[in-house]
């Protein structure tokens, strides 16, 4: 599953550059016993398979390796659904810091007191449930990569992006100037900027109070914005 789509495009050429890097280590190679088991059943029973806490341990210990043998410094993160919500301000803070060690669930969950005792930060991109922790350690994966340096050219970088100012982006258009009886919002056209940014913090404002409303509230009025 890795580096799946990411080593495509943008996060692929910057993977190849060595720009970031990525191991992915198979917890089955820390299983022991002649079946090599990563998972059990239940304790109270009910359905599904729990993964093995001294499974997970060791894999974990096995890949938490700082520089030149320090404390390894990076957050463990567990793919969940009951997990704290990713958001792009977490997502900044991951770019900003030594990396992290992705843990990917399976089955129906980890045993409890390896996230207990490794520390482990459940995180989850949303509510709904995935069939394991890969394809969300992708998003976080994409989420973070795209902002790291020189990953992403000055066209696509953002700082008027989504979320970025807490607030949904505004509407895009390009020629042609009418397409199928619509026209592009003559503003856009108008040459003058100030309009233009006035028009696109209106449109972003509205949707967002639309769309969004637990964005909206938590929003911080532009007055009050640190910089
Ligand atoms: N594993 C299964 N569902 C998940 C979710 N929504 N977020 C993170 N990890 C998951």
């Amino acid at each position: 599953m890795f580096p799946g789509p990411l080593g495509t495009a943008l996060a692929g050429r910057a993977l190849a550059r060595g720009t970031w890097t990525l191991d992915s280590v198979d917890i089955r190679d820390f299983a022991e016993g002649r079946h090599r088991s990563v998972d059990d059943t239940p304790a109270g029973g009910g359905p599904g398979m729990v993964l093995r806490a001294d499974v997970v341990a060791r894999a974990i210990d096995a890949v938490s390796v700082g520089p030149d043998g320090a404390a390894d410094r990076r957050p463990r993160l567990l793919m969940s659904p009951r997990g704290r919500p990713l958001t792009q301000g977490w997502v900044r803070e991951l770019a900003a810091g030594p990396g992290v060690i992705l843990l990917c669930g399976r089955f129906e969950g980890v045993d409890e007191r390896v996230v207990e005792g490794r520390e482990l930060i459940e995180v989850s991109i949303g509510d709904y449930v995935l069939s394991g922790g890969e394809i969300a350690a992708l998003a976080i994966l994409d989420a973070v990569v795209r902002l790291l340096d020189g990953v992403m050219g000055k066209a696509e970088s953002g700082s008027e992006e989504s979320f970025e100012a807490g607030l949904l982006e505004y509407p895009h258009y390009t020629r042609p100037q009418v397409w199928e009886g619509r026209t592009i919002p003559e503003v856009l056209t108008s040459g003058d900027h100030g309009a233009i940014a006035r028009w696109r913090r209106g449109m972003a404002e509205a949707i967002t109070e639309a769309r969004r409303p637990d964005l909206w509230a938590a929003r911080v009025p532009p007055d009050r914005r640190r910089t």
